[in-house]
């Protein structure tokens, strides 16, 4: 199983903070964000670990977290010219990803979980991990029918359809990267990172599974507060870098 963290984008919620630094270099707590995605792929024992980063902040990331030794791991990195959406990162990734499986998750998204099992344990197909929200409008949605199976995924959907959001981390085999080339941009210019997971629902290849404990996305100043407390409370004994 190989790692990417996508670190792109260009973070406009958190103007003007993010004029002189990228959102996921920006501290929560005592560490920058970056690390927290980074704490749960590395202690889900993935070794090899991309980084996609926007071109103007490539150089502070670089600094900040080199080449892995310092982690044990190797770290890669590829720049995302443009925020043109989540799904790219597999085509830019294509080389790396090669015919591995790979998990990838967001620069900004903080899970209290430990994924060991679920990164150790896939085979083949999709799976992503579903929370209920207060406000499922901000992300990617899932809805299930009475058994709990997945039956439609939309992003940021107008009309409610579930409270039940997909959070940032994805796990994926290596057919992502052929699903990812036939994206089409949506109506924000973006390659939708939902339409893979159609792609993988529609063959019945989709797991969708719970996160049991906290999981933040940090992308407003809300949230990135909420990130703060809860990780001085909760995340310290949980982290490994
Ligand atoms: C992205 C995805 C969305 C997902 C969310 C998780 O949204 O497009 O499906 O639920 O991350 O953090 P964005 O942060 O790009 O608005």
């Amino acid at each position: 199983m190989r790692g990417i963290i996508l670190s792109g984008g260009s973070a406009t919620r958190l103007r003007p903070c993010t004029k002189v630094t990228s959102k996921q270099l920006m501290p929560v707590y005592n560490r920058p964000m970056i690390y927290y995605p980074l704490n749960t792929l590395i202690k889900a024992g993935i070794k090899e670990i991309l980084i996609i980063v926007a071109p103007e902040r490539a150089g502070d990331y670089l600094n900040l977290l080199g080449s892995g030794r310092e982690f044990g791991v190797k770290f890669t990195y590829e720049i995302q010219d443009k925020p043109r959406g989540l799904a790219e990162a597999f085509i830019i990734g294509e080389n790396f990803i090669d015919d591995d499986n790979v998990a990838m998750i967001l620069g900004d998204n903080i899970f209290e979980d430990d994924f060991s099992e679920d990164i150790k344990n896939f085979k083949s197909g999709g799976k992503v991990f579903a929370k209920k929200v207060p406000d499922p409008e901000r992300f990617g949605v899932v809805r299930f029918d009475c058994n709990m199976k997945a039956v439609k995924i939309e992003e940021k959907p107008k009309e409610w359809i579930s409270d039940y959001a997909i959070t940032g981390l994805y796990i994926y085999d290596s057919r992502v990267v052929e699903a990812a080339k036939q994206v089409q941009p949506s109506e924000r210019g973006e390659l939708e990172i939902t339409e893979l997971h159609n792609w993988y629902l529609k063959k019945g290849e989709l797991e969708v599974a719970m996160v049991n404990g906290e999981w933040i996305d940090a992308g407003t100043f809300d949230s990135l507060l909420r990130a703060q407390n809860f990780a001085k409370e909760k995340m310290q004994e949980k982290l490994v870098i």
